[in-house]
Protein backbone atom coordinates (compact mmCIF):
# COMPACT_ATOMS: atom_id res chain seq x y z
CA UNK A 1 0.00 0.00 0.00
CA UNK A 2 1.92 3.08 -1.26
CA UNK A 3 1.33 6.97 -1.00
CA UNK A 4 -1.28 7.07 1.43
CA UNK A 5 -2.60 10.58 1.41
CA UNK A 6 -5.49 11.62 3.17
CA UNK A 7 -5.42 15.06 1.92
CA UNK A 8 -6.47 14.17 -1.07
CA UNK A 9 -10.18 13.19 -2.61
CA UNK A 10 -10.43 10.99 -6.28
CA UNK A 11 -12.95 11.39 -8.71
CA UNK A 12 -13.63 8.67 -10.99
CA UNK A 13 -16.43 8.81 -14.14
CA UNK A 14 -16.97 5.68 -15.55
CA UNK A 15 -19.43 5.88 -18.53
CA UNK A 16 -22.02 2.98 -18.92
CA UNK A 17 -22.13 0.79 -22.02
CA UNK A 18 -24.65 -0.38 -24.28
CA UNK A 19 -24.09 -4.05 -25.19
CA UNK A 20 -24.27 -4.68 -29.46
CA UNK A 21 -23.78 -8.76 -28.73
CA UNK A 22 -25.10 -9.21 -24.69
CA UNK A 23 -23.33 -10.79 -22.09
CA UNK A 24 -26.35 -12.94 -20.92
CA UNK A 25 -25.27 -16.36 -18.67
CA UNK A 26 -22.62 -17.30 -17.17
CA UNK A 27 -20.28 -20.37 -16.80
CA UNK A 28 -18.72 -19.60 -13.69
CA UNK A 29 -20.60 -17.02 -11.19
CA UNK A 30 -18.16 -17.31 -8.87
CA UNK A 31 -15.39 -16.17 -11.21
CA UNK A 32 -17.65 -14.10 -13.38
CA UNK A 33 -16.81 -16.30 -16.48
CA UNK A 34 -19.41 -15.38 -19.15
CA UNK A 35 -21.15 -18.06 -21.45
CA UNK A 36 -20.32 -15.82 -24.22
CA UNK A 37 -17.94 -13.01 -25.89
CA UNK A 38 -19.64 -9.35 -25.76
CA UNK A 39 -19.15 -6.55 -27.42
CA UNK A 40 -20.50 -2.43 -26.39
CA UNK A 41 -20.88 0.83 -27.83
CA UNK A 42 -19.51 3.20 -24.60
CA UNK A 43 -21.40 5.98 -23.99
CA UNK A 44 -21.01 9.46 -23.45
CA UNK A 45 -23.66 11.41 -21.45
CA UNK A 46 -24.78 8.06 -19.02
CA UNK A 47 -21.89 8.01 -16.43
CA UNK A 48 -21.70 7.07 -12.76
CA UNK A 49 -19.43 10.08 -11.08
CA UNK A 50 -17.93 8.65 -7.70
CA UNK A 51 -15.61 10.73 -5.08
CA UNK A 52 -13.44 8.74 -2.69
CA UNK A 53 -11.46 9.74 0.03
CA UNK A 54 -9.67 7.90 2.86
CA UNK A 55 -12.04 8.09 5.62
CA UNK A 56 -10.02 10.28 8.49
CA UNK A 57 -11.84 8.81 11.75
CA UNK A 58 -11.29 4.91 10.30
CA UNK A 59 -7.60 4.96 9.18
CA UNK A 60 -7.08 1.75 11.50
CA UNK A 61 -10.14 -0.20 10.88
CA UNK A 62 -11.29 -2.22 8.81
CA UNK A 63 -14.95 -2.37 6.27
CA UNK A 64 -16.61 -1.12 9.12
CA UNK A 65 -15.90 1.91 8.82
CA UNK A 66 -16.09 2.58 5.37
CA UNK A 67 -19.41 5.16 4.53
CA UNK A 68 -20.52 4.67 1.41
CA UNK A 69 -23.25 6.95 0.08
CA UNK A 70 -25.33 7.06 -3.03
CA UNK A 71 -27.56 10.18 -4.55
CA UNK A 72 -31.21 9.01 -4.80
CA UNK A 73 -33.50 9.87 -7.74
CA UNK A 74 -33.84 13.80 -6.52
CA UNK A 75 -29.92 14.40 -6.18
CA UNK A 76 -29.38 13.63 -2.22
CA UNK A 77 -27.04 11.56 -1.15
CA UNK A 78 -28.47 8.39 1.25
CA UNK A 79 -26.38 5.89 3.59
CA UNK A 80 -26.24 2.46 1.51
CA UNK A 81 -25.95 0.00 3.80
CA UNK A 82 -26.84 -3.77 3.78
CA UNK A 83 -26.11 -6.07 1.67
CA UNK A 84 -25.69 -4.24 -0.96
CA UNK A 85 -23.93 -5.00 -4.32
CA UNK A 86 -21.12 -1.78 -4.17
CA UNK A 87 -20.63 -2.73 -0.61
CA UNK A 88 -19.98 -6.20 -0.91
CA UNK A 89 -18.01 -5.16 -4.30
CA UNK A 90 -15.82 -2.81 -1.77
CA UNK A 91 -15.51 -5.62 0.43
CA UNK A 92 -13.92 -7.98 -2.17
CA UNK A 93 -11.13 -5.28 -3.25
CA UNK A 94 -10.00 -4.62 -0.11
CA UNK A 95 -9.27 -8.00 0.62
CA UNK A 96 -7.62 -8.89 -3.05
CA UNK A 97 -5.65 -6.16 -2.88
CA UNK A 98 -5.22 -5.94 0.97
CA UNK A 99 -6.05 -2.17 1.49
CA UNK A 100 -7.09 -1.25 4.81
CA UNK A 101 -8.11 2.00 5.10
CA UNK A 102 -11.78 2.52 5.42
CA UNK A 103 -12.90 5.23 2.55
CA UNK A 104 -15.72 7.45 2.31
CA UNK A 105 -17.72 7.43 -0.89
CA UNK A 106 -20.05 9.60 -2.40
CA UNK A 107 -21.73 8.23 -5.65
CA UNK A 108 -24.00 9.52 -8.31
CA UNK A 109 -25.32 8.69 -11.51
CA UNK A 110 -26.60 11.26 -14.45
CA UNK A 111 -28.89 8.77 -15.70
CA UNK A 112 -31.77 6.72 -13.86
CA UNK A 113 -30.43 3.34 -11.61
CA UNK A 114 -31.20 -0.20 -12.20
CA UNK A 115 -34.06 0.07 -15.45
CA UNK A 116 -31.36 -1.08 -18.14
CA UNK A 117 -29.11 1.67 -18.86
CA UNK A 118 -26.74 -0.27 -17.42
CA UNK A 119 -25.84 1.23 -14.33
CA UNK A 120 -24.30 -1.22 -12.87
CA UNK A 121 -21.53 -1.00 -15.25
CA UNK A 122 -20.20 2.53 -14.82
CA UNK A 123 -21.54 2.28 -11.06
CA UNK A 124 -19.09 -0.80 -10.29
CA UNK A 125 -16.74 0.53 -12.43
CA UNK A 126 -16.28 3.62 -10.80
CA UNK A 127 -16.01 2.53 -7.64
CA UNK A 128 -13.46 0.83 -8.49
CA UNK A 129 -11.41 3.26 -10.04
CA UNK A 130 -12.30 5.79 -7.38
CA UNK A 131 -11.10 3.29 -4.12
CA UNK A 132 -8.02 2.12 -5.72
CA UNK A 133 -7.23 5.81 -6.48
CA UNK A 134 -7.98 6.85 -2.84
CA UNK A 135 -5.87 3.78 -1.55
CA UNK A 136 -2.73 3.98 -3.82
CA UNK A 137 -2.76 7.86 -4.40
CA UNK A 138 -2.74 7.96 -7.99
CA UNK A 139 -3.89 11.35 -9.58
CA UNK A 140 -4.43 10.09 -12.92
CA UNK A 141 -5.21 6.69 -15.02
CA UNK A 142 -0.83 7.80 -15.71
CA UNK A 143 -0.14 7.41 -12.24
CA UNK A 144 -2.47 4.43 -11.40
CA UNK A 145 -1.08 2.37 -14.07
CA UNK A 146 2.44 3.27 -13.11
CA UNK A 147 0.88 2.15 -9.66
CA UNK A 148 0.19 -1.49 -11.26
CA UNK A 149 -3.40 -0.73 -12.27
CA UNK A 150 -3.61 -0.34 -15.88
CA UNK A 151 -7.11 0.16 -17.40
CA UNK A 152 -6.82 -3.96 -18.48
CA UNK A 153 -6.52 -4.75 -14.44
CA UNK A 154 -8.49 -2.39 -13.81
CA UNK A 155 -11.11 -3.79 -15.89
CA UNK A 156 -10.32 -7.20 -14.36
CA UNK A 157 -11.18 -5.96 -10.88
CA UNK A 158 -14.37 -4.64 -11.47
CA UNK A 159 -15.39 -6.96 -13.91
CA UNK A 160 -15.50 -9.36 -10.34
CA UNK A 161 -18.51 -6.65 -9.42
CA UNK A 162 -20.17 -6.26 -12.11
CA UNK A 163 -19.79 -8.38 -15.73
CA UNK A 164 -20.26 -5.68 -17.95
CA UNK A 165 -18.37 -2.88 -15.97
CA UNK A 166 -14.90 -4.54 -17.35
CA UNK A 167 -16.25 -3.05 -20.96
CA UNK A 168 -16.66 0.54 -19.68
CA UNK A 169 -12.75 0.83 -19.36
CA UNK A 170 -12.08 1.61 -22.93
CA UNK A 171 -14.01 4.33 -25.31
CA UNK A 172 -15.29 3.58 -28.73
CA UNK A 173 -16.18 -0.40 -29.26
CA UNK A 174 -15.13 -2.78 -26.50
CA UNK A 175 -14.65 -6.43 -26.64
CA UNK A 176 -14.79 -9.14 -23.99
CA UNK A 177 -13.55 -12.69 -24.46
CA UNK A 178 -14.70 -15.67 -22.53
CA UNK A 179 -11.40 -17.85 -23.22
CA UNK A 180 -10.99 -21.01 -22.41
CA UNK A 181 -10.69 -20.68 -19.27
CA UNK A 182 -11.93 -18.19 -16.75
CA UNK A 183 -8.80 -16.75 -16.21
CA UNK A 184 -7.67 -16.37 -20.08
CA UNK A 185 -10.83 -13.52 -20.27
CA UNK A 186 -9.98 -10.48 -22.06
CA UNK A 187 -11.53 -6.71 -22.53
CA UNK A 188 -9.90 -4.98 -25.13
CA UNK A 189 -10.86 -1.83 -26.99
CA UNK A 190 -11.92 -2.94 -31.30
CA UNK A 191 -12.54 0.94 -32.43
CA UNK A 192 -11.92 4.36 -30.04
CA UNK A 193 -14.28 6.70 -30.61
CA UNK A 194 -13.71 8.53 -33.58
CA UNK A 195 -14.14 5.36 -35.93
CA UNK A 196 -18.00 5.42 -35.85
CA UNK A 197 -19.41 7.46 -33.50
CA UNK A 198 -23.56 6.84 -33.38
CA UNK A 199 -26.15 7.96 -31.69
CA UNK A 200 -27.74 5.82 -29.09
CA UNK A 201 -31.12 7.80 -27.85
CA UNK A 202 -32.33 5.72 -24.58
CA UNK A 203 -35.90 6.20 -24.56
CA UNK A 204 -37.06 5.84 -20.78
CA UNK A 205 -40.71 3.44 -20.98
CA UNK A 206 -40.25 3.56 -17.22
CA UNK A 207 -37.55 4.75 -14.51
CA UNK A 208 -38.82 2.00 -12.03
CA UNK A 209 -35.77 -0.25 -10.80
CA UNK A 210 -36.17 -3.74 -12.36
CA UNK A 211 -37.45 -6.59 -10.15
CA UNK A 212 -34.85 -8.79 -10.75
CA UNK A 213 -31.52 -7.50 -10.99
CA UNK A 214 -29.24 -8.51 -14.04
CA UNK A 215 -27.36 -10.87 -11.48
CA UNK A 216 -30.08 -13.01 -10.95
CA UNK A 217 -31.08 -12.73 -14.16
CA UNK A 218 -27.27 -14.81 -15.27
CA UNK A 219 -28.37 -17.32 -13.07
CA UNK A 220 -31.75 -18.34 -14.40
CA UNK A 221 -30.42 -19.20 -18.30
CA UNK A 222 -29.67 -22.60 -18.08
CA UNK A 223 -33.08 -23.16 -17.62
CA UNK A 224 -34.48 -22.02 -21.01
CA UNK A 225 -34.17 -23.93 -24.23
CA UNK A 226 -32.74 -21.58 -25.97
CA UNK A 227 -30.04 -20.51 -23.89
CA UNK A 228 -27.86 -23.61 -25.78
CA UNK A 229 -28.45 -22.57 -29.35
CA UNK A 230 -28.21 -18.85 -28.58
CA UNK A 231 -24.59 -19.29 -27.35
CA UNK A 232 -23.87 -21.66 -30.21
CA UNK A 233 -24.71 -18.54 -32.44
CA UNK A 234 -22.56 -15.99 -30.72
CA UNK A 235 -19.33 -16.38 -32.55
CA UNK A 236 -21.46 -16.06 -36.20
CA UNK A 237 -23.39 -12.95 -34.57
CA UNK A 238 -19.76 -11.82 -33.34
CA UNK A 239 -18.66 -11.90 -36.90
CA UNK A 240 -20.90 -10.19 -38.41
CA UNK A 241 -21.62 -7.23 -35.54
CA UNK A 242 -17.65 -6.62 -36.00
CA UNK A 243 -18.26 -6.82 -39.89
CA UNK A 244 -20.49 -3.98 -39.86
CA UNK A 245 -18.95 -2.38 -37.69
CA UNK A 246 -15.76 -2.34 -39.43
CA UNK A 247 -17.89 -1.52 -42.91
CA UNK A 248 -19.42 1.31 -41.05
CA UNK A 249 -22.40 -0.53 -42.35
CA UNK A 250 -25.65 0.76 -40.00
CA UNK A 251 -28.15 -1.27 -41.58
CA UNK A 252 -26.27 -4.37 -41.52
CA UNK A 253 -25.19 -3.33 -37.45
CA UNK A 254 -29.26 -2.62 -37.38
CA UNK A 255 -30.65 -6.36 -38.41
CA UNK A 256 -28.12 -8.26 -35.89
CA UNK A 257 -28.48 -5.90 -33.09
CA UNK A 258 -32.50 -6.17 -32.83
CA UNK A 259 -32.07 -9.78 -33.88
CA UNK A 260 -29.59 -10.29 -30.82
CA UNK A 261 -31.52 -8.35 -28.63
CA UNK A 262 -35.21 -10.24 -29.18
CA UNK A 263 -32.74 -13.13 -28.85
CA UNK A 264 -31.67 -12.49 -25.14
CA UNK A 265 -35.36 -11.70 -24.14
CA UNK A 266 -36.50 -14.56 -25.79
CA UNK A 267 -33.93 -16.41 -23.33
CA UNK A 268 -35.01 -14.18 -20.17
CA UNK A 269 -38.83 -15.31 -21.05
CA UNK A 270 -38.25 -19.02 -21.70
CA UNK A 271 -36.16 -19.39 -18.58
CA UNK A 272 -37.65 -20.77 -15.21
CA UNK A 273 -38.56 -18.27 -13.20
CA UNK A 274 -39.93 -16.76 -16.87
CA UNK A 275 -38.18 -13.12 -16.80
CA UNK A 276 -40.27 -10.31 -18.42
CA UNK A 277 -38.46 -6.78 -18.85
CA UNK A 278 -39.81 -5.59 -21.75
CA UNK A 279 -43.53 -3.46 -20.52
CA UNK A 280 -46.27 -3.23 -22.95
CA UNK A 281 -44.76 0.62 -23.29
CA UNK A 282 -41.60 -0.75 -24.72
CA UNK A 283 -43.19 -3.79 -27.20
CA UNK A 284 -45.31 -0.79 -28.96
CA UNK A 285 -42.13 1.19 -29.42
CA UNK A 286 -40.85 -1.51 -31.12
CA UNK A 287 -43.68 -2.01 -33.63
CA UNK A 288 -43.87 1.71 -34.00
CA UNK A 289 -40.33 1.87 -35.02
CA UNK A 290 -40.22 -0.94 -37.11
CA UNK A 291 -43.18 0.11 -39.03
CA UNK A 292 -41.90 3.94 -39.31
CA UNK A 293 -38.43 1.96 -40.89
CA UNK A 294 -40.16 0.21 -43.62
CA UNK A 295 -42.81 3.15 -44.46
CA UNK A 296 -40.46 6.21 -43.74
CA UNK A 297 -36.92 4.68 -44.06
CA UNK A 298 -36.33 6.48 -40.64
CA UNK A 299 -32.75 5.02 -40.41
CA UNK A 300 -32.62 3.96 -36.69
CA UNK A 301 -32.46 0.51 -34.85
CA UNK A 302 -33.04 -0.67 -31.69
CA UNK A 303 -31.39 -2.79 -28.95
CA UNK A 304 -32.84 -3.38 -25.35
CA UNK A 305 -30.79 -4.42 -22.31
CA UNK A 306 -32.24 -6.28 -18.77
CA UNK A 307 -35.16 -3.38 -18.74
CA UNK A 308 -38.19 -2.12 -20.26
CA UNK A 309 -36.19 1.25 -21.90
CA UNK A 310 -35.24 1.19 -25.72
CA UNK A 311 -31.62 2.24 -26.97
CA UNK A 312 -32.40 3.58 -30.13
CA UNK A 313 -28.97 3.54 -32.53
CA UNK A 314 -28.50 5.93 -35.28
CA UNK A 315 -26.42 7.28 -37.54
CA UNK A 316 -25.09 10.79 -35.31
CA UNK A 317 -26.44 13.20 -38.16
CA UNK A 318 -29.59 11.50 -38.12
CA UNK A 319 -30.08 12.08 -34.41
CA UNK A 320 -32.48 15.35 -33.92
CA UNK A 321 -34.43 13.99 -36.98
CA UNK A 322 -34.97 10.22 -35.36
CA UNK A 323 -35.41 12.42 -31.81
CA UNK A 324 -38.09 14.65 -33.24
CA UNK A 325 -40.11 11.59 -34.66
CA UNK A 326 -39.86 9.83 -31.67
CA UNK A 327 -41.20 12.61 -29.48
CA UNK A 328 -44.29 13.37 -32.09
CA UNK A 329 -44.85 9.69 -31.39
CA UNK A 330 -44.31 9.28 -27.60
CA UNK A 331 -44.57 12.80 -26.00
CA UNK A 332 -44.92 11.23 -22.72
CA UNK A 333 -41.80 9.42 -22.87
CA UNK A 334 -38.21 11.13 -22.34
CA UNK A 335 -34.98 10.74 -23.74
CA UNK A 336 -31.68 10.60 -22.77
CA UNK A 337 -29.66 11.35 -25.93
CA UNK A 338 -26.45 9.49 -25.74
CA UNK A 339 -23.48 8.70 -28.03
CA UNK A 340 -20.58 7.03 -28.29
CA UNK A 341 -17.46 8.15 -26.12
CA UNK A 342 -14.59 7.82 -24.34
CA UNK A 343 -12.74 5.63 -21.59
CA UNK A 344 -13.41 6.75 -17.69
CA UNK A 345 -11.42 9.90 -16.26
CA UNK A 346 -9.57 10.03 -12.59
CA UNK A 347 -8.45 13.35 -11.00
CA UNK A 348 -7.16 13.84 -7.61
CA UNK A 349 -7.21 16.97 -5.49
CA UNK A 350 -6.94 18.51 -2.56
CA UNK A 351 -9.48 18.29 0.17
CA UNK A 352 -11.78 21.64 -0.26
O1 LIG B 1 -23.05 -6.87 -15.74
P1 LIG B 1 -24.40 -7.35 -15.38
O2 LIG B 1 -24.36 -8.48 -14.41
O3 LIG B 1 -25.26 -6.22 -14.90
O4 LIG B 1 -25.09 -7.95 -16.69
C1 LIG B 1 -25.36 -7.16 -17.82
C2 LIG B 1 -26.29 -7.84 -18.73
C3 LIG B 1 -26.84 -7.03 -19.87
O5 LIG B 1 -26.79 -5.65 -19.58
C4 LIG B 1 -28.30 -7.42 -20.06
C5 LIG B 1 -26.11 -7.30 -21.18
C6 LIG B 1 -24.72 -6.73 -21.32
O6 LIG B 1 -23.91 -7.37 -21.99
O7 LIG B 1 -24.46 -5.62 -20.83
Amino acid sequence: MANIDQHLEFTAEVPSNIALVKYWGKRDPDRQWPANDSLSMTLNAARTITTARIHHDAMDKMDKGDVLLRADMDGDLQPVTGNDKALRHLAYLRRELKMPPALHIATKNTFPSGCGIASSASGLGALTLAAISAWTGARSLTELAASGFDLPRLAELARLGSGSACRSFFGGYCLWTAGAEPESQTVMQVYDEDHWPLADLILIVSPETKSVSSSAGHLTTASSPLFKPRVAGIPARMRRVRAALAARDLDALGVEIEAEALDMHAVMMTATPSLRYLLDGSVDFLSWLRKEREETGLPAYFTIDAGPNIHVICDLKDAAKVSARINAAFPHLSIIADRTGAGPTLTGRPLP
